[in-house]
Order: structure tokens, then sequence, then C-alpha cells
């Protein structure tokens, strides 16, 4: 899987199986638009500029976005946005085609929250939902019309649950790729905006 430079920090997410369930299942035709919330290293947005020129990224953590800077230069991929900020607020009017977010999905007590920036790649609050449930409420006003979301969760926090909330907003969605480690699935969800 080495096929791109990738620099690391002890404050980003290390890519990981996750990250790669979400870019070796990538929907995303040339000249499309993408969105990926939550950057990290920038692998996962990498991948997805072998398929479209038009990316844009965020992350909340600062030092992500200047990992996945290096990265991108490191790689000689130059026209990827980088945008600092929590969730959907650095894009607030802007529409994509394809909407990714490989979410911190840990169930997490008090006592397991760790005091660094790498606390926002897996805290998902105590039913793993903190974030994912924000996203899923505001993500259909970021995507274009017959727009894609792709996110990445575990069964420990409610695969159902997300299906249910995509429904309700207009998606057609489902469980597109899952793999089994220890004591949970983590899933990739696809949603289809109708
Ligand atoms: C599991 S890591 C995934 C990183 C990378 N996309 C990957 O797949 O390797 C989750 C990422 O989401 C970011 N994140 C968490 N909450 C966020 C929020 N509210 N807004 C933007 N980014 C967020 C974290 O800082 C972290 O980089």
């Amino acid at each position: 899987m080495a096929e791109f430079i990738i620099n690391t920090d002890n404050n980003v997410y290390v890519p990981a199986e996750d990250s790669y369930l979400l870019a070796d299942n990538l929907l995303i035709k040339e000249g499309q638009s993408v969105l990926e919330i939550g950057t990290g290293s920038g692998i996962v947005a990498m991948y997805a500029s072998k398929l479209t020129d038009e990316i844009t990224v965020t992350d909340i953590n600062f030092d992500a976005c200047r990992l996945a800077e290096k990265n991108f230069r490191e790689n000689g991929i130059e026209n990827i946005e980088i945008l600092f900020g929590n969730m959907f607020e650095p894009v607030k009017n802007r529409k994509f085609d394809v909407i990714l977010f490989n979410t911190p999905y840990l169930p997490t007590e008090d006592g397991e929250v760790l005091e660094d920036t790498i606390n926002y790649a897996f805290d998902g609050g105590l039913n793993g939902r903190k974030v994912i449930d924000v996203f899923l409420n505001e993500v259909g006003n970021h995507l274009n019309e017959g727009g894609i979301v792709q996110l990445i969760q575990s069964s420990l926090s409610g695969n159902e649950e997300t299906l249910d909330m995509l429904d309700k907003s207009g998606f057609i969605a489902e469980i597109a790729a899952s793999e089994h480690f220890f004591f949970e699935d983590i899933t990739l969800i696809n949603a289809y905006k109708i």
C-alpha cells in the first residue's frame, strides 16, 4: 500500500485499515468536486486526487492540516485546498458532489479522553456518535443534487442509527463494505442523495 510518501506526526492519526477501507472504495468520477472532512495525514485525499482535480479537505486539528500540506507537497499534489476548522464551518456556503469522512467513532469514557489534539482522531463521546451525529445532521446542506456521502464508522457506534438518520434525511444508504477486528466491524457506509 506504499503508493504515496506518508509522513506521520505524533499528534495526527496514522493511516490504518479504516483509512484504506475508504481510500480503496472511493465513488468519485473525474471532474467531481470532493470534500473530505477530517483529512488527518491526507491519505484519503491523495487517493481521491487520482480520480479528480477538485478536492477540498478540512481538519479541526491544525497539526493535521500542516501534515497533510507536507504530504501533498512531497507527493507532488498541488491543487488540494486545505482548510482548518470544525466540520463544515470552513465551507459554510459551499456544496460538493462527494463528501468523505473517516469519523472519530470510538466510544470514549471521560477518563479515556487525551489532552493532545490526537484525541480528535478517536473520541466519539460516550456512545461513539458525538461527531457522527453532527456530521449527519449537516451533510445534506453541503451536497449537490445526486451527491454521495461516504463515511467510516464502527459497529460499536451504531450502524443502524446512521442508516436511519440518512434514511430520514432523504438518502438511500447502505453498508458497502466492512472489516472485522477483535470486538468490532469497521464499516463503510455509502449514501446517495435522492
Ligand atoms: C479517524 S481520523 C481519520 C484521518 C484520515 N482521514 C484517515 O482516514 O486516515 C479522524 C480525523 O477527523 C478529524 N476530526 C475530528 N472531528 C472533527 C471535526 N469536528 N471537524 C473536522 N475534523 C475533525 C480528526 O482530527 C482526524 O484527523
